[in-house]
Formats: structure tokens, sequence, C-alpha cells
């Protein structure tokens, strides 16, 4: 999962992954990052831990990360919340089979539509809620499609 800071989005969608995946009993290999790297080592924002925490999801213990080149190689897919992240990660691609693996999470739950993830960093809490529920979707349908 991956967004600009990995403070906001991103850290997000691994905690409703990881907790909608624990719940069916489905085995995922999942981490988030960001592009910027400038929250390197932060915790999430705190609106963001504290709309996960209203739906009983703890991510107070993540920590920002910047992509690396390694990524391509650990992960199958690679999910990002809107069109500039999409970018980013493509210039990071070494190669095609790299390219194929870069996402729009939003395209799990709305297929070829290439939604995005609106960053909701700089606006109010409301922000934070419209992306849970955008997140959720796609998490659900991502899950179905796996399992
Ligand atoms: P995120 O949100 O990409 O969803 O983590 C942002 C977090 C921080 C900044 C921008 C977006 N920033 O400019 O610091």
């Amino acid at each position: 999962m991956i967004c600009l800071g990995n403070i906001c989005r991103s850290p997000m969608a691994e905690g409703i992954v990881r907790h909608m995946a624990a719940v069916r009993g489905i085995e995922t290999t999942l981490d988030s990052c960001g592009t910027s790297g400038h929250h390197d080592g932060e915790s999430a924002d705190p609106r963001s831990i504290s709309t996960m925490a209203k739906h009983n999801i703890d991510i107070s213990d993540l920590k920002s990360r910047k992509i690396r080149i390694s990524d391509f190689d650990e992960f199958d897919e690679l999910f990002v919340m809107d069109h500039s992240n999409m970018t980013n990660v493509l210039n990071l691609a070494r190669n095609e089979e790299d390219e194929k693996k870069v996402k729009l999470f939003l395209n799990e739950a709305f297929p070829g539509e290439n939604r995005e993830v609106p960053d909701p960093y700089y606006g109010g809490d409301s922000g934070f809620d419209k992306v849970y529920d955008m997140l959720y979707r796609a998490a659900d349908s991502f899950l179905n499609r796996i399992s």
C-alpha cells in the first residue's frame, strides 16, 4: 500500500486489509510505504489513528518508511492511492514486470474507473472518514479476489 507520506492513506489501507484478512483467515504479506520519505520513522497522522480506532483497528504501532526498489521483488502487487503516486512509483520501475505490479487500489472496487483516494492531509477530519470508506470497499473487493 503506497501513498505520498505513508502517514495518512497507506497506513490506513494496511490496517484495514490486515484486519479484514485476519477476520477472514486469509494469509497475506502486506506492508505500506510512501514515495516521499519526508515522514520516515514517524507514526501515522493522529487523525488516521483516531479514524481507525473508531473502527476498532489499531495502527498506532506503524512507522512511515520510504519505498525501496526491493519492494518490487518482495510483493506481487503494489497498490497506489492516486495518479501522482502512480507516476512516482512507475518512475522507479526497472522493467515491464515491475510496471505491471503497480495498480490503483480503488480499481479493485471500481474496475477500470481509475478513481483516486484523495489526500486528506490538508483537510478536516471528515476527509479521513471518507478515505476509510473508500479503502474499506477496495479492501473487501481485493480480499474477495485473492481468496
Ligand atoms: P499521505 O498524506 O500521502 O496519505 O500519507 C500526506 C501526508 C503528508 C504530506 C502529504 C500527504 N506532506 O506533504 O507532508
